[in-house]
This record gives C-alpha cells, sequence and structure tokens, in this order.
C-alpha cells in the first residue's frame, strides 16, 4: 500500500478526485493516510471528513514565527509516515528541509503547461487570468516532482486543454480542472504506487 498524504489549502476538488479514484479502482494500491491543510476554512476539510479521512489543519495565524509554523507542518506531514506527498491545490511554498528529505516523493499539480504561467506568483485563478490575457489558445495542466524551485521539479505528466474565446478566468479554470487535473493527477498517483515512475537526469520516465 502507498501511503500518501495530501497537502490542500481550498476547495479540495484535486482531493475529491483522488478520494474517488481509489473508491472506484482507478488508483491501485494506495491509501490517503491524512489530509494536511494550512486554512481552517477549506472545503477540502470538509471532503476529507465525508470519506472518513484524518485531517491536521497547520495554520500559520496559530504560530509565532515562519519557523514554528514550517516545523508544526512538517510534523504533521511525518508523523504520517508517508511514501508520498502529493500538492493539489497546496498554497504554502513547501519547506526545503521536507523536499530534501522526500525527494522525488512529492508531487504537486499545477493549472497550466509548465514552463508557461508558472513560479512566483502564478498559483489558483491567477494562472488562467495570465494565460487569458497573453491570448493562448492552447493550456492545461502539469503533474510534477516537487524541487526546492518553484514549479520548477521534472515533469511527469500534462494535459492540453482548449481556450475558447468566450472564456473567463472561471470557465476557463473549470475546464482545465475537469478536462486535464482531476484525470491526470490520480493517473500518476497510480502509475507512482505500480512503480512505473522513474527519474533519472532530472527526468521522468513512464515504464509500460
Ligand atoms: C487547482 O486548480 C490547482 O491546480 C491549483 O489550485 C487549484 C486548487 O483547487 N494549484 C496551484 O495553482 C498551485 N500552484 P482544488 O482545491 O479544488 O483542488
Amino acid at each position: 500500500m502507498l501511503r500518501v498524504v495530501v497537502c490542500v489549502s481550498g476547495g479540495g476538488t484535486n482531493l475529491q478526485a483522488i478520494i474517488d479514484g481509489i473508491a472506484q479502482g482507478a488508483i491501485f494500491n494506495t491509501e490517503i493516510v491524512r489530509v494536511v491543510c494550512n486554512n481552517p476554512g477549506a472545503g477540502a476539510l470538509e471532503r476529507a471528513g465525508k470519506a472518513g479521512i484524518e485531517s491536521v489543519c497547520v495554520s500559520p495565524k496559530d504560530y509565532g514565527n515562519r519557523e514554528q509554523f514550517e516545523e508544526a507542518l512538517i510534523r504533521s506531514v511525518e508523523e504520517a509516515k508517508p511514501d508520498l506527498i502529493v500538492l493539489a491545490g497546496f498554497m504554502v511554498k513547501v519547506p526545503a528541509a521536507l523536499i530534501r528529505k522526500y525527494e522525488n516523493r512529492i508531487i504537486n499539480i499545477h493549472p497550466s503547461l509548465i514552463p508557461a504561467f508558472c513560479g512566483t506568483g502564478y498559483y489558483g485563478l491567477r494562472v488562467h487570468e495570465a494565460a487569458l490575457s497573453r491570448g493562448v489558445k492552447i493550456t492545461g495542466a502539469t503533474v510534477h516532482f516537487v524541487d526546492e524551485g518553484m514549479d520548477t521539479g521534472p515533469i511527469i505528466m500534462q494535459k492540453a486543454v482548449e481556450v475558447h474565446e468566450d472564456d473567463t478566468p472561471e470557465t476557463l479554470q473549470r475546464r482545465v480542472m475537469e478536462n486535464a487535473e482531476w484525470v491526470i493527477l490520480p493517473w500518476c498517483i497510480n502509475l507512482i504506487a505500480s512503480g512505473q515512475v522513474k527519474v533519472e537526469n532530472g527526468k521522468v520516465t513512464v515504464a509500460e
């Protein structure tokens, strides 16, 4: 069993896609052992509760400084003894100590085709606003391993999505989620659970 900790900040639709993927048998041999959240108001916490998954909320507001918050965050992840950490809409810069310890065992879903519209300041709806104002015709989503840079780690999978002329950031976000994010994130977790994903020289290969 692959023990997965899912880190979330918001609505948790990607968390839901993982929960459903496990329930429906699209993700084999995998268990979500804990959901870690930095935002006490996140809808993702409700989704975890409904699915009977333990959740822990570590809010920066409850700590005197960044260091204490990061320590608590690391503790709450490590206590659950994960094999894989999934950032599913997690809007916190992951502490470098955790990234070093879990090299190639942390994955992130990003709502664009990296290297477009990624890095500092590009998260959530802002990514889609930027894509629309640049006038791209194709966008999509990327699942990648997390390294110490911002959205710079080895790419595991990408899926393209068409931009429509009358799109708003909200309609585009929804299409990218439905057609790309909720498809490739569960898919990648299943590939990792079945040992098909290898990283060599910063590049990912997927075994058949
Ligand atoms: C998703 O679109 C995810 O790709 C994005 O935040 C949204 C979270 O939605 N993540 C980032 O922008 C990370 N840079 P969700 O809480 O409904 O899964």
